[in-house]
């Protein structure tokens, strides 16, 4: 059997690919992409026009990055879950399976089509419209991995009604969070699901997220409930919550439901996402631009055909799921796995097993869940059958090349192209990516932009004075992108200055994406990770700040905190904690705990700092600025790269903080 020829570290699809593929060569690609930036009426008018729309775009873009201004599609009318579901059904797809749910045991698997997705998502339309639910207002969901997820978020965008997906293995308090910042009247959840052989309930973290809502004055009127697991009894408050299964089963909700057209601009999604402040950010998602880019950017990278199997194993709470499991998939037609378990259990083979069942085609993965995998040693992949597989790809992080090496070798049996997708919540969709049959890749490089991306690393600028400047070739940059593309952002829910400042003031005139990266003698992007106070934990996103807010609010200990981002082998990145405890208070392994406990409390489980040292100060300059730098250098260990000490309001502490290194 052929592999993928390797010269110079690069990696070479095979020719079957290349030949079957979209775009074939570098060539082609250069020659699109400099259309989609030169021409974007043209380019990204041709693509829409594939999709279906109630009333054409007048213009197909305007913005001025100076004011973060951005329109798609102006004066476009569509809707997001008509050209997911009715004009696929057009199109001939009403019997192909669109949503295919794969429950934790293995036996719980529903399969829907494109024909029952729209009379399923009719219904819980008109469900919500029922609960008073109109266009514009805010849906909170609160789901696990289930198919009514997908059927929610449709359901929302049908109507016209704001969706915003809160991850459910965040807490009660950060669902509060959310539910108060975006104003949401109704929440969706469930009583629970499975996890790991054990049932987890949703609804008791959503009834305490209810009632902390209501000690600030907020009511969430409607919870609907639905119900995943068999015997396991919820409390249901009379009057506010209500079984799903029985409102779609109520005799007076139709399974046809008359479509919101919306404008291009509407919005369609908030989602929650950390940024360097103690408050997580409400990413605003709008209809057409996103619609656009989420199809495209599906098609091209994917290169996805109509016999393909999809499945992307991150959660739908994240943008991942938003954009490449519900709404990308769909859009084009396509089967879309939605898994409810995790990839250990009831042994390491899970995904492999999924992918050996339903034949799988194309799989998607987070970097963290490759390197675990990767501990359980090769006899688990090599134990399933997983020739179905012809492409593979990786997002969330940097992927290191001993784990690109391994998927490739062991998942995709060194025929497979790897796509090592480099995007964010803000972005909507993949930016910086391979187009599978066009080029080769390189481990740990994702390659060069998507179309309409007009990617920089930039030279750091103290002001708008200063000309923008490319960083040398092969030195380290801020990751800027120079014009709007369709599935940017529209703003901070609420926070219009907050959207200013956060993206378009580092780097004046451009998009700032907090990430650093290089270049290469062939362009392509490599990424180095966040520059700004942001940590990924196995993929996830952290802000310490948040975690910093969470500790120190355990204000009966914690005087003051400060968490920093350092290297772990598996979650790519884990939290270290220095805190300064009260006067009095005794430092000690149960206080520990304790603080965890707290801020899986606060935040959830993926915002538990790994390492926790008590100190009893922390760098700060003379002016009371805390010198992150050496907290992170002492975090990894790199105790000879602490640099200059002396401005230090105390220089002493940093001795004690390397002493008593966790
Ligand atoms: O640091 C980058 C990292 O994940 C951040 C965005 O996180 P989030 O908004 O949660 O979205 C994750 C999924 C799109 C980025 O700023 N990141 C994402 N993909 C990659 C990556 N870092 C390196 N390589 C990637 N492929």
């Amino acid at each position: 059997m052929a592999v993928m020829k390797e010269e110079n570290g690069k990696y070479y699809p095979l020719e079957d690919f290349v030949e079957q593929a979209y775009v074939g060569s570098r060539a082609e690609y250069e020659e699109m992409w400099k259309q989609s930036v030169n021409d974007p009426e043209t380019f990204w008018g041709d693509i829409a026009s594939e999709l279906y729309w109630h009333k054409k775009w007048l213009k197909v873009n305007r913005e001025d990055f100076f004011k973060g201004e951005i329109e798609w599609f102006i004066g476009g009318k569509t809707n997001l879950a008509y050209n997911c579901l009715d004009a696929q059904i057009k199109k001939g797809r009403g019997d192909k399976v669109a949503i295919l749910f794969q429950g934790e045991p293995d036996e719980d698997v529903v399969k829907l089509t494109y024909k029952e997705m729209l009379k399923l998502v009719s219904k819980f339309a008109n469900v919500l419209k029922k609960k008073g639910v109109r266009k514009g207002d805010r849906v909170a969901i609160y789901l696990p991995m289930i198919w009514q997820l997908p059927v929610a978020m449709l359901a929302c965008a049908r109507i016209g009604a704001i969706h915003t997906i809160v991850f459910g293995g965040f807490s009660a308090e950060a669902l509060r969070d959310r539910i108060l910042d975006a104003g949401a009247k109704i929440l969706i959840t469930a009583n629970g699901y499975w996890r790991s052989g054990k049932n987890v309930s949703s609804k008791a973290n959503a009834d305490i997220a209810c009632d902390l809502c209501a000690k600030e004055g907020h009511t969430v009127d409607k919870v609907v409930v639905v119900k995943r697991l068999n015997n396991f009894d919820v409390p249901m408050k009379a009057g506010r919550d209500t079984w799903f299964e029985d409102e779609i089963a109520a005799s007076d909700i139709s399974d046809v439901c008359p479509v919101q057209w919306m404008d291009a601009e509407d919005p369609l999604f908030i989602l929650y996402t950390s940024g360097s402040t103690g408050k997580p950010k409400g990413v605003l998602h709008t209809t057409g631009g996103y619609m656009v880019y989420s199809y495209s950017s599906f098609k091209y990278i994917f290169d996805y055909k109509d016999k393909d199997i999809f499945f992307c194993t991150a959660d739908i709470g994240w943008v991942t799921g938003h954009t490449y499991i519900v709404y990308g998939p769909m859009i084009n037609g396509a089967t879309s796995i939605v898994f409810e378990s995790v990839p250990t259990f009831p042994n390491p083979d899970r995904f492999w097993q999924i992918v050996e069942k339903f034949k799988v085609s194309i799989f998607y993965t987070a970097p963290t869940a490759i390197r675990a995998l990767m501990k359980e040693g090769e006899k688990w992949p090599q134990g399933r059958d997983l020739s179905s597989l012809r492409l593979l790809g990786s997002v969330g992080e940097p992927i290191n090349p001993e784990a690109w090496m391994w998927y490739h070798k062991y998942i995709g049996s060194e025929k497979c192209p790897i796509v090592d997708t480099w995007w964010q919540t803000e972005t909507g969709g993949i930016l910086i990516t391979p187009l599978p049959g066009a080029w080769p890749t390189i481990p740990s490089y994702a390659t060069l932009p998507f179309f309409g991306v007009d990617a920089r690393a930039l030279q750091p600028r103290s002001s708008a004075n200063e000309p923008a400047v490319d960083a040398p070739v092969n030195e380290q940059g801020e990751l800027c992108i120079a014009r709007s593309w369709p599935g940017m952002m529209r703003g901070v829910f609420g926070e219009p200055e907050r959207f200013f400042n956060t993206y378009f003031v580092q780097q004046p005139g451009f998009y700032f994406s907090g990430d650093g990266a290089i270049r290469n003698e062939d362009g392509y992007f490599r990424l180095m990770g966040r520059i700004d106070d942001v940590v990924n934990v196995s993929g996830h996103r952290m802000g310490t700040a948040e975690v910093e807010a969470a500790l120190n609010s355990y204000n009966t200990a914690v005087a003051e905190s400060a968490v920093v981002g350092f290297p772990h082998e598996v979650k790519g990145e884990d939290l270290y904690a220095y805190i300064i405890l009260k006067s009095g208070v005794e430092p000690s392994d149960v206080l520990k705990k304790e603080l965890v406990g707290h801020v899986r409390k606060e935040i959830g489980p993926i915002a538990s700092p790994g390492k926790i040292q008590f100190v009893s100060g922390l760098p700060k300059t003379r002016s009371g600025k805390i010198m992150r730098r050496i907290l992170r250098k002492v975090a990894a260990g790199a105790i000879d790269e602490l640099g200059d000490t002396t401005t230090l309001a105390d220089p002493s502490i940093v001795d004690e903080i390397v002493k008593g290194r966790q």
